[in-house]
């Protein structure tokens, strides 16, 4: 890269006879540009008037070949100084407000001259030479400002307050020059030195003194000054070789009522006081517009209120590692199970969160909402009343928070009359933690009984059901829960005694407790995923579902599955009752991936024995006694369209049953088709007459696959 140079350019450098401003002139110069050294003279207390100070400097840059000429005006005669430069080099381009003073005391005993002896220096004498320069800037349309600050302006120190208050008032006039001059190409930055100079040098340790070298500063103000860098209205702060930006930040606040017509007590602010000055989540703001703009929305929820449709509530949602493990173990993630180790184990290399975990902030607003039992105008709604009747989740982005904080703002799109009862769309957005939209959950209750009360009967704002496509699933997934699911998925949130507690659930009209839906719609979805997106979770991209009927924990969930394009219509169904329980239903995937060829259990062909297997399993897990009664190893050759499709191992020895091929010799292979082997499990074909017919073909030890009749039977029985 080439050299940044200054050729052609003036720079005006106040209080450049020694330290910084001096380092500043010599640098410029050594650059290509003409400099104006000005100088009081004098001593660290500035009031005497030597020139010597700048004639030195001038000299210095004279004699490395340079051009430079000195000023012996004071800052506060600005105008002064600016003419040196147009007198001597026709133009300034550059204007380094560097010139300053001490005079330190403590505050009680500032005395009204000194109090404005440095606010003259500083933050007038800045003021002066600025606005004598800026209508030459704005004509050449081009200009580069430089005001110094303190960090004792910044952060306060003792004895300094007439100094500090003049530095930060010097931040603020910058800020102001910058949105002023920025139309006509004139920046204006603020630069916080720590540098040795005469204004320092009997203040700080001598060891840290000699690392606090003006040159090492210099070059950041060299860079800000070049026509090449675009900053703006920035403050930068440098000292011994570093350098870094400084800014003022807004922490996000809390709101102090919530609704407009509430006042505000001072109780209030006690209350909230932990939030209002947690700066965790501040955020910079680039201008008093952008603040204002970060107010109203902070004022959002309080604008809209919070009763019926258009209120909007938020929530903070927690979560970590334990609590996505201990909801995939909710629905069903097994370790058992193919490629699913991801969802349970934080250090697996592809630790996942499945997808529709991220409906669980959602339900955390809800519940901790009151709006839903105010939707309905005149009406209250009891919890007991509430179905969850349909819910949609779309991810948004590329992969969500893994843990961490999420912000979910609700709100109750519409409401409608159903008649017998109320369906209330709740609309909920989930952010991470720097306000991106990570989820969009939308949740359809109805309240029971609650209709007629003159609302619109259809709506608009619900993402609508789709039928499932008219043929054969193209693959089928089975998966039994278990008795104890509801107690399980409970803990990941919804902890509705309706899925726990006998009474309650008798109070309901239920047997016994029920399923949670939620937890039958993320036990489908786990399989959607495991069937056609090899449980990548990031090609997830949304689902919607209809819950149709509960579920009782320990019963088998079927979920056939269509694809079409990158939509998967799914609908799932109970396999004892043989009664649908997710209906109208589908998920959307960014793209289909066929699971690994080379895994025993990829092969996602739709296998009507599949099911029957899947059961057998169970039944062997259930009762593995009956299975090493039976003992011997079996190997299954089951047949799609006269070829092999599928092989499956009863190793009833061990009592294990699997998909693919036993380690060593099987005693019996059966070979047949799916077909077949479904109507032999449902009692429909008769072993004997199969094989006769060449239905069944049976090689090794054919006396130990009769023996094999009542465990199929007994499934045959369940199905
Ligand atoms: C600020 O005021 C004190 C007390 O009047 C004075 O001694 C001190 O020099 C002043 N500070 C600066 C930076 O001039
Ligand atoms: C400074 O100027 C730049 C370039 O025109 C502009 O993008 C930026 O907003 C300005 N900054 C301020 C604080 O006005
Ligand atoms: C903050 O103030 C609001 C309004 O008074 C109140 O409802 C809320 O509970 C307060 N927050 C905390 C954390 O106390
Ligand atoms: C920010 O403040 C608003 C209220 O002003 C609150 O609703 C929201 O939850 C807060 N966001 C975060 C991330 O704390
Ligand atoms: C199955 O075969 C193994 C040898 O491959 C034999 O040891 C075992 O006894 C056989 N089991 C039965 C039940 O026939
Ligand atoms: C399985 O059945 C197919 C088709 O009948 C046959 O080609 C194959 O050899 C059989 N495999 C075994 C292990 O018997
Ligand atoms: C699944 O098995 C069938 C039958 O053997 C075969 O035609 C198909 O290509 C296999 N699919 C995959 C994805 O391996």
């Amino acid at each position: 890269m080439a050299d940044l140079r200054f050729d052609g350019r003036v720079v005006v450098v106040t209080g450049a006879g020694a330290g910084l401003g001096k380092a500043y002139a010599l640098l410029f110069a050594s650059r290509g540009a003409k400099v104006v050294v000005n100088d009081l003279g004098g001593g660290r207390h500035g009031d005497g008037s030597s020139s010597k100070a700048a004639d030195a400097v001038v000299d210095e840059i004279k004699r490395n070949g340079g051009t430079a000429v000195a000023d012996y005006n004071s800052v506060v005669d600005g105008e002064k100084i600016i003419k040196t430069a147009l007198d001597n080099f026709g133009r300034v381009d550059i204007l380094i407000n560097n010139a300053g003073i001490l005079r330190d005391k403590s505050f009680a005993k500032i005395t009204d001259q000194d109090w404005d002896l440095v606010h003259s220096v500083h933050l007038k004498g800045s003021f002066k030479t600025t606005q004598a320069a800026f209508p030459v800037f704005k004509k050449q349309n081009y200009g580069r400002i430089i005001m110094t600050a303190s960090n004792s302006g910044l952060y306060g120190n003792f004895g300094q307050a007439n100094y500090s208050s003049a530095k930060l008032g010097l931040v603020g006039l910058a800020n102001t020059v910058a949105i002023e001059g920025r139309k006509n190409n004139i920046f204006c930055n603020v630069i916080v030195p720590t540098a040795a100079s005469r204004l320092t040098e009997d203040i700080l340790p001598p060891d840290l003194y000699a690392e606090l070298k003006p040159e090492l500063i210099a070059p950041v103000v060299a860079y800000l000054c070049h026509e090449s860098c675009q900053e703006n209205g920035s403050i930068i702060e440098s000292a011994a070789g570093w350098a870094g930006r400084c800014t003022i930040v807004r922490a996000n606040g809390s709101l102090l009522r919530r609704r407009p017509e509430d006042d505000v007590s001072i109780e209030n602010v006690r209350d909230n006081w932990s939030i209002i000055r947690d700066i965790s989540n501040a955020q910079r703001l680039e201008s008093i517009q952008d603040a204002t703009g970060a107010l109203m929305s902070s004022l959002d929820g309080l604008r809209s209120g919070t009763d019926g449709v258009g209120g909007e509530e938020s929530d903070v949602f927690q979560f970590c590692n334990k609590d996505t493990i201990l909801y995939a173990l909710g629905v069903g993630a097994s370790v058992t199970a193919e490629n699913e180790l991801k969802y349970l184990y934080e250090n697996s290399e592809d630790f996942s969160v499945l997808p529709t975990y991220y409906i669980m902030p959602a339900m955390q607003v809800m519940f901790t909402s009151s709006a839903v039992s105010r939707a309905v105008p005149g009406k209250e709604i009891g919890l007991e009343q509430v179905l969850h009747g349909e819910h949609y989740i779309e991810m948004v982005g590329e992969v969500p928070p893994q843990d961490g904080k999420l912000v979910s703002k609700f709100r109750i799109s519409e409401v409608l009359d159903k008649g017998s009862g109320a369906a209330i769309v709740c609309d909920i957005d989930t952010f991470d933690q720097n306000g991106n939209l990570v989820a969009r959950n939308q949740c359809v209750t109805f309240a029971v009984g609650a209709g007629k009360f003159g609302g619109p009967r259809t709506g608009t704002k619900a993402v609508p059901c789709q039928p499932k496509p008219s043929r054969n699933p193209d693959a089928t997934l089975s998966q039994k829960t278990s008795v104890d699911q509801a107690a399980l998925y409970r803990l990941s949130g919804d902890v509705n005694p309706l899925h726990i507690d006998p009474n309650m659930a008798l109070m309901a009209g239920h047997k016994t407790p029920i399923l949670h839906g939620l937890c039958s719609l993320g036990f489908s979805v786990r399989l959607v995923l495991s069937a056609f997106a090899g449980h990548d979770t990031s090609l997830f991209k949304a689902v919607k579902a209809r819950f149709v009927k509960p579920v009782i924990p320990g019963e088998t969930l079927k979920v056939d599955m269509w694809r079409e394009g990158n939509r998967i219509f799914f609908e799932t169904s109970v396999v004892e009752s043989n009664q649908v329980v997710i209906a109208g239903a589908y998920v959307d995937l960014k793209s289909v991936k066929a699971a690994l060829p080379s895994s025993p259990k990829s092969n996602m062909s739709n296998l009507k024995s599949d099911a029957i297997f899947e059961f057998i399993v169970d039944q062997v897990k259930q009762d593995p006694g009956k299975a090493k009664a039976i003992g011997g190893v079996f190997l299954y050759n089951i047949t799609k369209d006269g070829k092999q499709a599928k092989q499956w191992t009863m190793d009833l020895k061990n009592a294990k049953v699997f998909e693919g091929k036993p380690d060593g010799k099987p005693n019996t292979t059966l070979t047949v088709s799916d077909e077949d082997f479904l109507l032999l499990a449902e009692g429909k074909l008769n072993p004997q007459q199969a094989f006769m017919k060449g239905k069944l073909k049976v090689t090794g030890n054919i006396m130990l696959a009769q023996k094999l009749a009542p465990l199929l039977k007994t499934n045959a029985a369940k199905l």
